[in-house]
């Protein structure tokens, strides 16, 4: 719906525009470039971050330029996999995993010294219709779902891989916009008692990776991070082994949550560490100069809130380059959303970043 909104917005505006747009994905030819040049994984551990990170998928490991710039692990010291580890990757069918492409995204790592973020368990996406669909009992549901994760991070735990798993997200997006949970064969099933279920068969699987819930729009106090913080609250008390909530902040230029880094805070006053798990911020094309410069703002800010916290353990950023983000393909008319643009070079948000990880 949002997409059809931006959508008939832009028709509306295309028309008062005076000169030609540049391509939807182009944010190459105004970027003045950056003039940093800091290495941010290097930058981020010494102010006593774990890791600064990117995500990646399988087919961009083609692009050797990209590769290059991916692999340099004093820039990324830990990447995420955006796709390959997810369950209609891994499980396509009910109890046959397949691991490969799952597996290049770990040899990647293991080779570039880097750690890597797991993604994820349990989503209400990317689920292959035998589970969606399966009409399941209860019962049937919860075998399912444990023996997924189970068999996932058993596959990838620390004790069999030189590489460290440092987290992972064992839940994924929960809840609703509005507070309630979202709806789907897992909630439908087994109400939200799954998380609590699957986090326990998380920590029985892999006793040293950190087990995450990860979510949108928590970036900022409202019905949402509530749920969540109550959420938490309920994990805590009933013992439920959870380590940390990820905030995935997929934001906008010029709408940077003024209470970023008091909602990171107030999750860790609960006793969870957080991450800043998959930053993206778009801007509505064509990228101009007055935009590229309220990112590299808006980039500081978000590094900076992260910094502030020390219960913040790294920032991953949702892929490094315009090249290969979601978001033109999510949000039409929208993009130039990645430190880096579509030609690989470094945009005025990297010098956000680095004036983010330092002041
Ligand atoms: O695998 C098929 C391939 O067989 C087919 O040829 C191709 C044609 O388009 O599609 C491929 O599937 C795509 C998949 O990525 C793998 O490339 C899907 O269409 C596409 O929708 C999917 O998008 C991913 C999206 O999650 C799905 O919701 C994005 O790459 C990925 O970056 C994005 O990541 C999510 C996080 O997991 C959770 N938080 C939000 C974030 C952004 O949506």
């Amino acid at each position: 719906m949002l997409t059809t909104l931006v959508s008939l917005v832009s028709l509306f505006l295309i028309p008062l525009r005076s000169y030609a747009a540049p391509s939807a994905t182009s944010s190459a030819a105004p970027n003045p470039g950056a003039t940093s040049t800091a290495s941010l994984n290097s930058l981020a551990q010494s102010i006593g971050k774990a890791y600064f990170g990117s995500a990646t998928d399988n087919p961009e490991f083609t692009d050797a330029a990209y590769l290059a710039i991916l692999s340099d692990n004093a820039m990324f010291g830990q990447i995420t996999p955006a796709n390959a580890w997810k369950w209609d990757a891994t499980e396509p069918e009910q109890g046959v995993f397949t691991f490969t492409q799952a597996d290049q995204v770990a040899a990647l790592a293991q080779g570039n010294g880097q750690l890597i973020r797991g993604h994820n368990c349990v989503w209400h996406q990317q689920l292959p219709t035998w589970v969606s669909s399966g009409n399941f009992t209860a019962a049937e549901l919860t075998d399912i779902m444990t023996t997924h994760c189970t068999t996932i991070l058993e596959h990838f735990k620390g004790d069999t891989c030189e590489w460290r798993l440092i987290a992972f997200d064992i839940v994924n997006e929960p809840f609703n916009d509005d507070g309630t949970f979202t709806s789907d064969v897992f909630f439908n099933t087994l109400g939200s008692s799954y998380i609590g279920t699957v986090l326990t068969a998380a920590r029985a699987a892999d006793p040293s990776t950190h087990l995450y819930i990860n979510e949108f729009n928590l970036e900022f106090a409202g019905v949402k991070s509530t749920a969540m913080a109550n959420l938490v609250s309920s994990l805590k008390s009933a013992g439920t082994p959870l380590d940390g909530i990820g905030f995935e902040s997929h934001l906008i230029v010029g709408q940077v949550p003024t209470d970023f880094q008091q909602q990171l805070e107030s999750f860790t006053a609960l006793g969870v560490e957080v991450a800043v798990t998959e930053l993206d911020i778009r801007m509505t094309l064509p990228v101009t100069d007055a935009l590229l410069a309220q990112q590299q703002a808006d980039y500081q800010s978000v590094v900076s809130a992260c910094k502030a916290v020390s219960g913040c353990v790294g920032v991953t950023i949702w892929d490094y380059t315009d090249k290969f983000s979601w978001i033109p393909g999510a949000f039409a008319g929208q993009g130039a959303a990645c430190p880096w643009d579509d030609n690989l070079v470094k945009k005025p948000a990297f010098d956000g970043i680095v004036a983010g990880l330092q002041s």
